[in-house]
Protein backbone atom coordinates (compact mmCIF):
# COMPACT_ATOMS: atom_id res chain seq x y z
CA UNK A 1 0.00 0.00 0.00
CA UNK A 2 1.25 3.61 -0.88
CA UNK A 3 1.24 5.26 2.59
CA UNK A 4 2.10 8.57 0.62
CA UNK A 5 -1.28 8.98 -1.11
CA UNK A 6 -3.25 10.13 1.97
CA UNK A 7 -1.19 12.98 2.42
CA UNK A 8 -1.33 13.63 -1.66
CA UNK A 9 -4.97 13.88 -1.25
CA UNK A 10 -4.88 15.99 2.22
CA UNK A 11 -2.34 18.38 0.37
CA UNK A 12 -4.60 18.93 -2.61
CA UNK A 13 -7.52 19.32 -0.52
CA UNK A 14 -5.78 22.07 1.40
CA UNK A 15 -4.71 24.01 -1.40
CA UNK A 16 -8.29 23.78 -2.80
CA UNK A 17 -9.32 25.27 0.39
CA UNK A 18 -6.71 27.96 0.14
CA UNK A 19 -7.57 28.74 -3.88
CA UNK A 20 -10.88 28.87 -3.39
CA UNK A 21 -10.55 31.44 -0.56
CA UNK A 22 -8.37 33.59 -2.58
CA UNK A 23 -10.37 33.51 -5.47
CA UNK A 24 -14.07 33.73 -3.63
CA UNK A 25 -12.84 35.44 -0.59
CA UNK A 26 -13.40 38.87 -1.72
CA UNK A 27 -17.29 37.82 -2.02
CA UNK A 28 -18.07 34.83 0.25
CA UNK A 29 -21.67 34.13 -1.49
CA UNK A 30 -19.91 34.22 -5.03
CA UNK A 31 -20.44 30.75 -5.95
CA UNK A 32 -23.91 30.83 -4.44
CA UNK A 33 -25.29 33.88 -6.72
CA UNK A 34 -23.33 34.35 -10.12
CA UNK A 35 -25.61 37.72 -10.42
CA UNK A 36 -24.86 39.41 -7.40
CA UNK A 37 -21.42 38.43 -7.92
CA UNK A 38 -21.46 40.56 -11.03
CA UNK A 39 -23.60 43.21 -10.31
CA UNK A 40 -21.61 46.19 -8.77
CA UNK A 41 -24.45 46.84 -6.00
CA UNK A 42 -23.69 49.69 -3.54
CA UNK A 43 -25.40 51.84 -1.09
CA UNK A 44 -26.64 55.54 -2.21
CA UNK A 45 -28.26 58.46 -1.43
CA UNK A 46 -31.48 59.22 -2.42
CA UNK A 47 -32.91 62.58 -2.23
CA UNK A 48 -36.39 63.47 -2.84
CA UNK A 49 -39.06 66.61 -2.20
CA UNK A 50 -36.37 67.97 0.35
CA UNK A 51 -35.98 64.16 2.14
CA UNK A 52 -32.96 62.84 1.99
CA UNK A 53 -32.18 59.01 2.47
CA UNK A 54 -28.70 56.91 2.74
CA UNK A 55 -29.02 53.19 2.38
CA UNK A 56 -25.98 53.13 4.68
CA UNK A 57 -28.90 53.71 7.17
CA UNK A 58 -30.11 50.47 6.79
CA UNK A 59 -26.82 48.50 8.09
CA UNK A 60 -26.98 45.80 10.54
CA UNK A 61 -30.05 43.80 9.21
CA UNK A 62 -29.91 42.41 5.50
CA UNK A 63 -32.86 43.86 3.72
CA UNK A 64 -34.84 43.77 0.47
CA UNK A 65 -34.21 46.31 -2.55
CA UNK A 66 -36.87 46.77 -4.87
CA UNK A 67 -37.34 49.02 -7.80
CA UNK A 68 -41.13 49.88 -9.07
CA UNK A 69 -43.41 52.66 -9.17
CA UNK A 70 -46.81 53.12 -7.55
CA UNK A 71 -49.01 53.02 -10.64
CA UNK A 72 -47.62 49.75 -11.39
CA UNK A 73 -50.61 47.44 -12.37
CA UNK A 74 -49.66 44.14 -11.53
CA UNK A 75 -46.13 43.67 -11.31
CA UNK A 76 -44.81 45.82 -8.33
CA UNK A 77 -48.18 45.17 -6.05
CA UNK A 78 -47.54 41.29 -6.46
CA UNK A 79 -43.63 42.12 -5.39
CA UNK A 80 -44.45 43.89 -2.59
CA UNK A 81 -47.02 41.68 -1.13
CA UNK A 82 -44.58 38.41 -1.93
CA UNK A 83 -42.21 40.58 0.33
CA UNK A 84 -45.50 41.01 2.94
CA UNK A 85 -45.27 37.30 2.71
CA UNK A 86 -41.39 36.74 3.16
CA UNK A 87 -41.32 38.99 6.32
CA UNK A 88 -44.25 37.50 7.90
CA UNK A 89 -43.25 33.94 7.57
CA UNK A 90 -41.10 33.93 10.45
CA UNK A 91 -40.53 36.41 13.64
CA UNK A 92 -37.00 36.25 13.40
CA UNK A 93 -37.77 38.14 10.36
CA UNK A 94 -40.01 41.02 12.17
CA UNK A 95 -37.21 43.49 11.98
CA UNK A 96 -36.11 42.95 8.62
CA UNK A 97 -37.00 45.64 6.44
CA UNK A 98 -37.26 45.95 2.50
CA UNK A 99 -36.48 49.32 0.41
CA UNK A 100 -38.98 49.95 -2.64
CA UNK A 101 -37.30 52.42 -4.81
CA UNK A 102 -39.71 53.96 -6.95
CA UNK A 103 -38.42 54.99 -10.59
CA UNK A 104 -41.34 57.16 -11.42
CA UNK A 105 -40.01 60.23 -9.46
CA UNK A 106 -42.08 62.30 -11.57
CA UNK A 107 -45.84 61.04 -10.01
CA UNK A 108 -43.96 59.35 -6.94
CA UNK A 109 -43.90 61.98 -4.54
CA UNK A 110 -41.90 61.07 -1.31
CA UNK A 111 -45.08 60.92 0.53
CA UNK A 112 -47.03 58.92 -2.04
CA UNK A 113 -44.14 55.76 -2.43
CA UNK A 114 -43.74 55.67 0.91
CA UNK A 115 -47.71 55.44 2.08
CA UNK A 116 -48.05 53.14 -0.77
CA UNK A 117 -45.05 50.80 0.25
CA UNK A 118 -45.89 51.44 4.04
CA UNK A 119 -49.74 49.73 3.12
CA UNK A 120 -48.52 46.46 2.28
CA UNK A 121 -46.03 46.26 5.24
CA UNK A 122 -45.00 48.61 7.91
CA UNK A 123 -41.37 47.36 6.99
CA UNK A 124 -41.37 48.24 3.17
CA UNK A 125 -39.92 51.59 3.12
CA UNK A 126 -40.79 53.44 -0.13
CA UNK A 127 -38.41 55.94 -1.34
CA UNK A 128 -37.27 57.83 -4.72
CA UNK A 129 -34.96 60.31 -5.97
CA UNK A 130 -33.84 62.42 -8.47
CA UNK A 131 -33.64 60.64 -12.18
CA UNK A 132 -29.84 60.31 -11.69
CA UNK A 133 -29.62 59.00 -8.44
CA UNK A 134 -32.58 56.44 -9.46
CA UNK A 135 -30.83 55.77 -12.94
CA UNK A 136 -26.96 55.59 -11.07
CA UNK A 137 -28.60 53.19 -8.37
CA UNK A 138 -30.72 50.73 -11.09
CA UNK A 139 -27.78 51.02 -13.15
CA UNK A 140 -25.64 49.07 -10.45
CA UNK A 141 -28.06 46.62 -9.90
CA UNK A 142 -28.91 45.38 -13.46
CA UNK A 143 -32.23 47.18 -13.19
CA UNK A 144 -33.75 48.64 -16.23
CA UNK A 145 -36.49 50.82 -16.43
CA UNK A 146 -38.18 53.19 -18.93
CA UNK A 147 -40.90 55.42 -18.97
CA UNK A 148 -43.85 55.06 -22.11
CA UNK A 149 -45.30 57.97 -24.02
CA UNK A 150 -48.60 59.69 -22.27
CA UNK A 151 -51.73 59.08 -23.32
CA UNK A 152 -54.50 61.89 -23.71
CA UNK A 153 -54.81 62.59 -20.13
CA UNK A 154 -50.93 61.99 -19.42
CA UNK A 155 -50.64 59.45 -18.17
CA UNK A 156 -48.27 56.84 -18.90
CA UNK A 157 -46.85 53.59 -17.54
CA UNK A 158 -43.07 52.14 -16.64
CA UNK A 159 -41.57 49.24 -18.08
CA UNK A 160 -39.13 47.88 -15.67
CA UNK A 161 -37.49 44.98 -14.33
CA UNK A 162 -38.75 42.97 -11.31
CA UNK A 163 -36.23 41.40 -9.03
CA UNK A 164 -35.65 41.13 -5.38
CA UNK A 165 -32.57 41.97 -4.34
CA UNK A 166 -31.21 40.69 -1.20
CA UNK A 167 -28.42 42.82 1.01
CA UNK A 168 -26.63 41.61 3.86
CA UNK A 169 -26.18 43.63 6.95
CA UNK A 170 -23.19 45.09 5.77
CA UNK A 171 -24.66 46.72 2.55
CA UNK A 172 -23.27 43.67 0.41
CA UNK A 173 -25.12 42.44 -2.83
CA UNK A 174 -25.61 38.85 -1.81
CA UNK A 175 -28.72 37.67 -3.98
CA UNK A 176 -30.51 38.64 -6.79
CA UNK A 177 -34.10 36.54 -7.11
CA UNK A 178 -35.93 36.36 -9.85
CA UNK A 179 -39.84 37.77 -9.56
CA UNK A 180 -41.43 34.19 -9.88
CA UNK A 181 -39.44 32.61 -6.51
CA UNK A 182 -42.42 32.25 -3.44
CA UNK A 183 -42.26 34.13 -0.57
CA UNK A 184 -41.12 31.39 1.67
CA UNK A 185 -37.68 31.17 -0.84
CA UNK A 186 -36.95 34.85 -0.05
CA UNK A 187 -37.54 34.21 3.49
CA UNK A 188 -35.26 31.40 3.69
CA UNK A 189 -32.97 33.51 2.03
CA UNK A 190 -33.27 36.26 4.31
CA UNK A 191 -32.89 34.24 7.60
CA UNK A 192 -29.19 32.97 6.08
CA UNK A 193 -28.15 35.98 6.49
CA UNK A 194 -29.39 37.22 9.58
NI1 LIG B 1 -44.06 47.53 -11.46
Amino acid sequence: MNVRLPWVVAGAFVLAVILSVLIFGGKNTATEDIRAAYLPGGEFTLSHGGERFDMRGLRGAPYILYFGFTHCPDVCPLGLATIRDALQQDEALSDVKALFVSVDPERDTAERVASYAAFFHPNILGKTGTKEEITKLAKAYGTYFMAGAKDANGGYSVDHTAYYYLLDRDGELVRVLDHNVTALTIAEELQKLL
